[in-house]
């Protein structure tokens, strides 16, 4: 387990619900496209289940699981209500209908090969990540990247998804299943705000 497991342990992952995730979940909702409703949803790197809980209400799954790497996280996820497991996902990769990463490819030593394995066993993806640079809004523990070479990763390993900015994070949405899915590559010129 990395030492950001270890250090979420006791408290969780957010002792509140800040501000910003808020905003980043209502642009999330407004993204979102319909074929992302109602599925059956793995929340990988769910931690404590409190952000799991904010995402069942944007994706309205048809089902729920969480996969954390911390047994204590998955106790506490469960406490909530998530049918949560314990799982390494360097080591190994469940599969099915959608999968969301929010906030976890920043603590993985190889994230670009976390996201091919995701992208062959899962329909559809949705990632968010927290951008690192001066300007950001960043309380995450691990390595966030900064808006180019995330953009660059999550381009180049899910390609066809749509990329999206949220000021202080970029969302990777893909669906597997839209043949028409070949976007325009990301570039942060193009970045979608929305006021604070
Ligand atoms: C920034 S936290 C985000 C947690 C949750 N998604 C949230 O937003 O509250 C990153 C999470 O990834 C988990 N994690 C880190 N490495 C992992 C791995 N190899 N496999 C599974 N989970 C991992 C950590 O334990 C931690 O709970």
């Amino acid at each position: 387990m990395n030492l950001a497991s270890l250090l979420y342990a006791p408290f969780g992952n957010n002792i509140v619900i800040g501000p910003h995730i808020r905003r980043q979940l209502e642009h999330l909702r407004d993204a979102l496209p319909p074929s992302f409703l109602d599925r059956r949803m793995d929340d990988l790197g769910c931690g404590d289940g409190r952000v799991t809980v904010l995402l069942e209400d944007v994706f309205q799954p048809a089902g729920l699981r969480g996969f954390d790497i911390s047994p204590a996280l998955v106790r506490k996820a469960r406490n909530r209500g998530v049918d949560a497991e314990v799982l390494d996902l360097e080591c190994d990769m469940p599969g099915g209908e959608l999968a969301v990463l929010w906030g976890v490819l920043h603590h993985l030593s190889d994230p670009r090969s976390c996201l091919r394995r995701v992208r062959d066993n899962y329909d559809l993806v949705c990632v968010r990540e927290p951008l690192s640079g001066p300007s950001r809004v960043c309380f995450e523990l691990g390595s966030p990247l900064v808006e180019n070479e995330l953009a660059a990763l999550l381009s180049d390993s899910l390609p066809g998804a749509q990329v999206l900015g949220c000021r202080d994070c970029l969302f990777a949405l893909l669906d597997g299943s839209d043949e028409s899915s070949a976007r325009p590559a990301f570039h942060p010129a193009h970045r979608e705000t929305v006021p604070a």
